[in-house]
């Protein structure tokens, strides 16, 4: 059984089996022109918003955003893991699936998870069963009660009661010492000095905090008084890494598949509470700074994060330490914006007391990031000074300087010029008492700046006063509407006509990080291999991935592709990227260089600046109107 599946056989498989047959034998399917449409198996819905197409071997739902190929397809619909999909969808064709040798090491490690998996499911079941039937019961459901929680919300998140006593998960789970060992793995049960074990969980409401993909990793315990410690939590174990984790992500992507906006909050309660109030998009970090790595979970799957903290000095300390996080994941098309809440106000107490329309409207008119970037590089200067500008700057940059390329990051450094009053050429070279010549300041009108970040957003209104000297950058060729940045357009076209990968290297992209290059590149190396591979093909693995998802999302929006021309679409796409890269390489090299204090720096650099300036002038003119 265990063992991968070879990549080949995967192929084999999906070549062999129609997504057509194999959705209409669970779903029934009515054609409609050239595809096949239902209603949709993963949401409630009265009108018919989940399509199958035939050709790409694919379906989506325009409703809530499923999608996948056939595999994906009895995977979510028959609730399989992928290799019992693999199987049941072989089984259909008659097809033996084979599996390649893993290492021992590997599979031992992957027993081991999976033991632990059981264990902690049986564990929350178990929890869960004590709240509806244990005796003591009666008090951990009052006090969710008196926390106005719903037996609904209660059930999905699965909540659940540990007895009072020393040893009763112990004794319902544990048969003998190895399986008291498990339970001490899983962090269920604790060792004392004297060796002697007992439950970890006694007394309180349990939170079962799952993973991306629904397997419960770990608890959360709630005394139900006042009692010290208030919450408990699970210790690190092979499957729990707190600083990785999100609660309520599963939930809030289990209720909608398309969503739009995740608020990262501090508590459970808080998670919990605002579903009870409609507002299902919520998590919580498990009482670790927002790192990096949450960041790009959250942006791989919606493209607006809100923060929410506390308007107390601790909170502000913790915002900044988020900024900090969130800044090397601001790609374009991106948002981030952080609410500060009233003092002794958590968004439980809020939205019990306020009502959900109040956190709704507070949200909305969140801090964006650069606002509160700025905030946070001013904080006690007078930036109406020159001083101050200088030091405002200097305080700017390295936050500025850990943004990707992009035009974000370009209209956060003209936003630094424009705060500042000063030439983008001359910020960094700024050095008091006496500015280098070029510090002449000049107005700055980047009126679109606090609006959006996406490139269409970004082009000034037509009511505007004709673009400043340095127009917001954007890309030179047309490229098909609602992507949201060059690469994905290059995706969508890519995934339209795949054999448009033909026509360009693989090594075009070199240098541009990101992970939609990163997907776009993957796809086109694939297709380089292999012209013919077709959308489910392509597919593979990825169902369930970001990456999958994404690219469920683009070939779904077929209607947006122009009719013609994509080949050299898909070219000038590809090459506005690789132009970007020239420009983002020039200006890094002309940023470092500014970097230096501009009185001390040597002739030969003065000199090598200005050179680079007037490429990058000629590189910025080159681009001409979107
Ligand atoms: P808070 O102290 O803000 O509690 O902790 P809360 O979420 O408002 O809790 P309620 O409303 O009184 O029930 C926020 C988060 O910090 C972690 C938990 O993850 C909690 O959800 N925490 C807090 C702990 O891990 N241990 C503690 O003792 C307290
Ligand atoms: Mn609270």
């Amino acid at each position: 059984m265990a063992g991968r599946i070879p990549q080949s056989f995967l192929d084999t498989l999906l070549d062999r089996v129609d997504i057509v047959d194999v959705v209409d034998r669970r779903v029934k399917l009515k054609k409609t022109g050239k595809n096949y449409s239902a209603l949709c198996p993963f949401h409630d819905e009265k009108t018919p918003s989940f399509s199958v197409n035939p050709d790409k071997q694919f379906y989506y739902c325009f409703g809530c955003g499923a999608g996948g190929n056939a595999l994906g397809f009895v995977m979510d619909y028959e609730n399989l893991e992928f290799p019992q999909a693999v199987d049941n969808l072989a089984a259909t064709v008659g097809l033996e699936v084979p599996r390649e040798e893993s290492s021992e090491r590997d599979q031992q490690r992957r027993e081991q998870h999976q033991a632990l998996y059981d264990l902690l499911d049986k564990a929350a079941q178990w929890y869960g069963q004590q709240l509806r039937r244990h005796p003591e019961a009666r008090r951990a459901v009052d006090y969710l009660k008196q926390r106005g929680l719903s037996g609904e919300i209660a059930a999905r998140f699965d909540l659940g009661f540990a007895p009072p006593g020393w040893d009763n998960l112990m004794k319902a789970l544990a048969q003998d010492d190895a399986g008291r060992n498990a339970l001490t793995e899983a962090g269920l049960l604790v060792q004392n000095d004297a060796g002697r074990r007992y439950d970890r969980f006694r007394d309180r409401v349990i939170f079962p905090i799952r993973d991306q993909r629904g397997r419960v990793i770990a608890f959360g315990g709630r005394v139900l008084g006042d009692d010290k410690p208030k919450y408990l939590n699970s210790p690190e174990t092979p499957v729990f890494h707190k600083g990785r984790e999100l609660y309520g992500l599963y939930q809030a992507r289990k209720h909608n598949r398309s969503l739009q906006r995740i608020l990262v909050v501090e508590g459970y309660m808080d998670v919990i509470a605002l579903a009870q109030h409609d507002i299902n998009y919520a998590v919580a970090t498990l009482g670790t700074a927002t790192s990096e790595t949450h960041l790009q979970r959250i942006f791989r799957m919606v493209p607006e994060v809100v923060f929410c903290f506390d308007g107390d000095e601790a909170g502000r300390k913790a915002a900044q330490r988020a900024m900090e996080a969130t800044l090397p994941n601001m790609e374009d098309g991106r948002q981030a914006r952080f609410l500060f809440l009233p003092d002794g106000e958590d968004p439980d107490t809020l939205v019990r007391a306020r009502g959900a329309d109040h956190l709704l409207h507070l949200i909305d008119n969140a801090m964006p990031l650069e606002d509160f970037l700025f905030e946070v590089a001013g904080e006690g200067l007078n930036t109406l000074s020159l001083d101050g500008k200088a030091r405002m700057s200097k305080l700017a940059l390295p936050y500025l300087n850990r943004l990707p390329t992009g035009v974000y990051r370009e209209l956060m450094f003209d936003a630094l010029a424009q705060r500042t009053g000063l030439t983008r050429e001359s910020l960094a070279a700024l050095t008091p008492p006496e500015p280098p010549p070029e510090a002449i300041p000049e107005p700055l009108t980047e009126a679109s700046f606090h609006s959006n970040s996406t490139p269409e957003n970004a082009a000034p209104q037509s009511h505007e006063p004709p673009p400043p000297a340095e127009p917001v950058q954007r890309p030179a060729q047309p490229r098909p509407r609602g992507f949201s940045n060059l690469a994905q357009s290059a995706i969508a076209l890519l995934l339209h006509q795949p054999s448009v990968a033909a026509s360009v290297r693989k090594e075009s992209l070199e240098g541009l990080s990101g992970a939609d290059i990163a997907l776009l590149r993957d796809l086109i190396g694939t297709l380089h291999s292999d012209p013919q591979m077709s959308y489910a093909r392509l597919m593979g693995y990825r169902h369930g991935t970001p990456e999958g998802e994404l690219m469920n999302r683009l070939a779904s929006q077929e209607r947006l592709i122009p009719g013609e021309g994509i080949e050299q679409q898909f070219c000038d796409t590809i090459e506005s990227l690789s132009r970007q890269m020239s420009r983002m390489e020039l200006e890094a090299e002309v940023d470092k260089l500014r970097g230096a204090n501009y009185a001390d720096m040597s002739e030969l650099d003065k000199l090598r600046l200005k050179e680079k300036l007037s490429q990058l002038t000629q590189l910025r003119k080159h681009r001409g109107p979107g």
